[in-house]
């Protein structure tokens, strides 16, 4: 994840001339909005910065599959493990702590990929059109059929009895993992009116970056410490409130054995017709295959050098996975490119997983 890997350009050139148009997802949906930039001309390598759809051959499999058992082929010993796992928060706070909001970039993408974060504006009055999907009143929720309106002041201390952060808001959104926040600026900057944003990270130092940050905005955003691993996770909102939440490479950096948990409990907090938006590390990733022997944890789990955990998915755990929690797939792609150091002459393979899994109505 943190340097750059090298792919002999023979290899890249026969990639590009298996590129294959634009993939559709399962039963006829449209394409997916992945980017658009499709290398036909290998001779045109070093024009972009990033190639979409690039395929690999079943060579490059086999390749990245040596390396991957190479790679794995010795564990860190069960008592290490322990420390890694119940200390998890720990070394992802001394991350922060090293590299405050310096080290991911905004994720400038996400309308792109996820329009779905955008509610379709303010709630019609009461009589009006019907509202659009996604905006159901919450379960559980004492709202009246006409409130939800505009964005109303003291998102943190709701004045009506049972009131809640963001209660009168109609259309809310949970990022978990949120980090230093290079997901809630730009959702905080884009949102419509009527939406309220709830963030959370098992960091403090992740948690008190973003509510440090100037375009921090506590009318519209409510930011808390929470370790979704927690059976008893608190959160402060009802059961059915949420329309959607956001995993951006959090669900990577749990272990294997407490994702499905996780998802289990958060999507409790979906209204019927409510979206999970995921996108995560995939499979065969350059990040996984540039490990050294000696940091696998299990199976395509990681420690990397700081004490943090990653997990390389397929699209199949990642059906499996949200499907098990109750959920309808409506996308689950696998994002294979060429990214490209133009400067530095050198390609890499990324694989990322993007997926939307729906509560049903
Ligand atoms: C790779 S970072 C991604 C941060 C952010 N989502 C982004 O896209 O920039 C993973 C984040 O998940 C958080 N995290 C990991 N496990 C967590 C857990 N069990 N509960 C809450 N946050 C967790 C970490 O502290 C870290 O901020």
């Amino acid at each position: 994840m943190r340097r750059a890997g090298r792919l002999p350009l023979a290899s890249v050139v026969r990639s590009l001339l298996r590129v294959p148009c634009r993939p559709s997802s399962r039963e006829g949906r449209p394409p997916a909005p992945l980017g658009a930039r499709i290398l036909t001309n290998p001779d045109h390598i070093f024009q972009h910065n990033m190639w979409d759809h690039v395929q690999w051959s079943e060579e490059d499999k086999e390749n990245a599959r040596q390396k991957v058992e190479k790679n794995s082929s010795v564990r860190i010993p069960p008592e290490e493990q322990v420390n890694y796992d119940r200390n998890a928060h720990l070394y992802w706070d001394g991350f922060y702590e090293m590299h405050q909001n310096k080290f991911f970039k905004d994720r400038t993408w996400l309308f792109q990929e996820f329009p779905e974060l955008l509610s379709a504006g303010p709630a019609p009055p009461c009589g009006g059109a019907s509202a659009p999907q996604l905006r159901d009143t919450a379960e559980g929720e004492s709202l009246g059929d006409c409130e939800g309106g505009g964005r109303r002041e003291g998102g943190e201390t709701g004045s009506q009895a049972g009131a809640f952060p963001g209660s009168e808001a109609d259309f809310r959104i949970l990022e978990v993992g949120c980090g230093a926040g290079n997901s809630v600026f730009p959702i905080l900057s884009s949102i419509n009116s009527g939406t309220f944003l709830y963030c959370c990270d098992f960091s403090p130092r992740a948690v008190q970056l973003v509510k440090a940050h100037p375009a921090y905005d506590p009318s519209l955003c409510h930011t808390f410490v929470q370790d979704v691993c927690e059976e008893a996770s608190l959160f402060p909102f009802p059961p059915g409130s949420l329309n959607v939440i956001l995993l951006i490479f959090v669900l990577s950096s749990i272990h294997p054995e407490r994702m499905q948990g996780v998802l289990n409990r958060l999507s409790q907090y979906l209204k019927p017709g409510g979206m999970f938006l995921f996108r995560d590390y995939g499979r065969y990733d350059l990040s996984q295959l540039r490990f050294k022997t000696g940091r696998c944890l299990s199976e395509n789990f990681y420690s990397r050098g700081d004490g943090t955990c990653v997990y390389f998915f397929t699209k199949d755990e990642v059906h499996h996975l949200f499907t098990s929690a109750g959920l309808k797939e409506v996308q689950n792609l696998e994002d294979r490119r060429l990214q490209v150091n133009r400067r530095k002459k050198v390609v890499m393979r990324r694989v990322w997983m993007q997926s939307k899994y729906q509560k049903p109505l």
